[in-house]
């Protein structure tokens, strides 16, 4: 009641947008709090009305931290990722729902404003490259994109395009995760035959991080390494550290002073939920992580050239820092970067969040033994849709919607009919979650043993090559 009269009155909208945010830290607050669900509830329905009421009066989307005079200034970047009014939170540090089956990536795409990925485009995408597409996009595991028609248009009258992905190296194990867009980004780098520049980012995990600068510098070296391999070919790929590139290139700095000069204080607020107590190397951050998105930034390779497209695999939580970099691109004359989105490889313990270096637990690393990996699945921590008793399990059968190591084998099993089979028996609880289990462990086992033995071949003066800024080989 108290809330409801809280709403009433407000009608500039200045007045609105501060009883926004007094209100979306009330959500905040009784969330982390943990109050009852009704209290919760009332809290998210009266800020919901507030952001109607916003919309109504200023004909735009209320964004935290940005207020009325500034919004004018952003067009393209959706609401905040800050999940408030919503149960999924996703942003570049924190992935979390109280769904078990996941984020509810529909209703993601209509918050960031991005486009689902329709059969029509992977149908697209198979003509055009004339390859079978990879599993990741037939399952739905890329499932949102920016722009990637318009890619496919230029690709087809012969105007090529570069990719462009990274890493934020915090640790020195990358876990299977972290792998997803990599692996899909040297399918695509295969595909369309086009050159690939990787950012490590270990400028961003200085500033986030309880890390030395030292420390951040040889995480990027340690995970260049996992990252070349996927199997990236040498010819058409520059992995750059921050560190380094940006003092060794003006272009590139350059680029990024000209993205910061194009964005408020209060727009990085809105956008990444920054507040007047975050250090200032945060506040200008985005603007590092934009700048690979514009083909001068890279005058080795592109030779100056300014207009050629750039295309970006990433899991949906980096899509805050692209939707900045879209909206200023036009502004200083540079094309919009396109984006393929993927989902999140869950957490052993279930989908409510993604896998994260920071828990050991909830993860799979790249650095895992057999017997690590078996520990990990077998024992509790892989969250199982199976029933409590084998006669039940038999009875009513498996959940494999709410299933890590179903989840897992959507992710890692090549055949179609084969997974499908599985998820038939084990739904119809002829398979046992013990089994499903073993299933995900003999596919695992071998896919991580054949990457460390891959990576046990990628020794320092390969790391050089890949990290030395010089051409790449490849028709524009
Ligand atoms: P980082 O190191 O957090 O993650 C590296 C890449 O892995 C994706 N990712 C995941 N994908 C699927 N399931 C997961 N559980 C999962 N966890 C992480 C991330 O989306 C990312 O694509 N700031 C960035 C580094 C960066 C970058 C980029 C990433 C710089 N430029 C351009 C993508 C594109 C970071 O810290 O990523």
């Amino acid at each position: 009641m108290t809330d409801c009269q809280e709403g009433e009155g407000a009608k500039t909208p200045m007045e609105l947008y501060e009883r926004l945010s007094v209100q979306g830290d009330k959500v905040r607050s009784l969330k982390t709090a943990k109050a009852e669900k009704a209290e919760i509830d009332s809290a998210i329905q009266l800020l919901l009305k507030l952001k109607t009421d916003y919309k109504q009066v200023t004909g735009q989307d209320y964004k935290a931290g940005c207020p009325p005079s500034e919004n004018m200034n952003v067009s393209d970047n959706g609401p905040a990722a800050d999940g408030t009014g919503d149960e999924d939170s996703v942003d570049p540090w924190n992935v979390s729902t109280t769904n078990a089956k996941g984020v509810d990536y529909d209703k993601l795409i209509v918050r960031f404003g991005s486009t689902k990925i329709e059969k029509d485009l992977v149908d697209r995408i198979e003509k055009v490259s004339g390859q079978k597409p990879h599993r990741f996009l037939r399952r739905g595991i890329f499932f949102s994109h920016r722009d990637m028609h318009q890619v496919l248009d230029a690709y087809e009258k012969n105007k090529s395009f570069y990719l462009y992905t990274g890493r934020g190296p915090s640790s020195e194990a990358m876990h299977v995760g972290h792998l997803i867009p990599f692996i899909f980004t040297k399918w695509l780098q295969d595909v369309f035959d086009i050159p690939l520049v990787i950012q490590m980012t270990d400028d961003e995990k200085y500033l986030w991080k309880d890390l030395t600068l030292e420390e951040c510098h040889r995480f990027t070296l340690e995970n260049a390494k996992d990252i070349i391999a996927c199997g990236f070919d040498v010819n058409k790929t520059f992995i750059f550290s921050d560190l380094e590139y940006m003092g060794a290139s003006p272009e590139f700095y350059r680029n990024v002073v000209k993205i910061q000069k194009h964005v408020t204080f209060n727009q990085v607020k809105g956008i990444f939920g920054f507040t007047d107590s975050d250090c200032i190397g945060k506040i200008c951050f985005p603007a590092i992580q934009a700048a690979p998105s514009f083909s001068n930034s890279f005058p080795q390779i592109f030779g100056g050239r300014k207009d050629v497209q750039c295309l970006i695999p990433c899991a949906i939580d980096q899509d805050p820092y692209f939707r900045m970099t879209r909206d200023v691109a036009p502004r200083i004359g540079y094309p919009k970067p396109a984006l393929l989105h993927s989902t999140f490889f869950p957490a052993l313990q279930g989908a409510q969040t993604k896998m994260s270096a920071s828990d050991v637990n909830s993860s799979i690393f790249l650095t895992d033994t057999p017997k690590q990996i078996k520990n990990k699945v077998i024992n509790k921590h892989a969250f199982s849709g199976g029933k409590d008793t084998v006669e039940e399990h038999r009875k009513y059968g498996g959940n494999p919607e709410v299933d890590v190591s179903f989840m897992y084998l959507t992710f890692f099993l090549e055949d179609d009919e084969q997974l499908e089979k599985i998820r038939q028996d084990y739904s119809s609880g002829a398979i046992l979650t013990g089994e499903l289990k073993k299933i995900l462990i003999e596919t695992l086992q071998p896919m991580i043993a054949q990457h460390q033995e891959r990576r046990k071949q990628v020794n320092e003066e390969i790391v050089k090559q890949f990290m030395t800024p010089r051409p790449l080989n490849f028709n524009l």
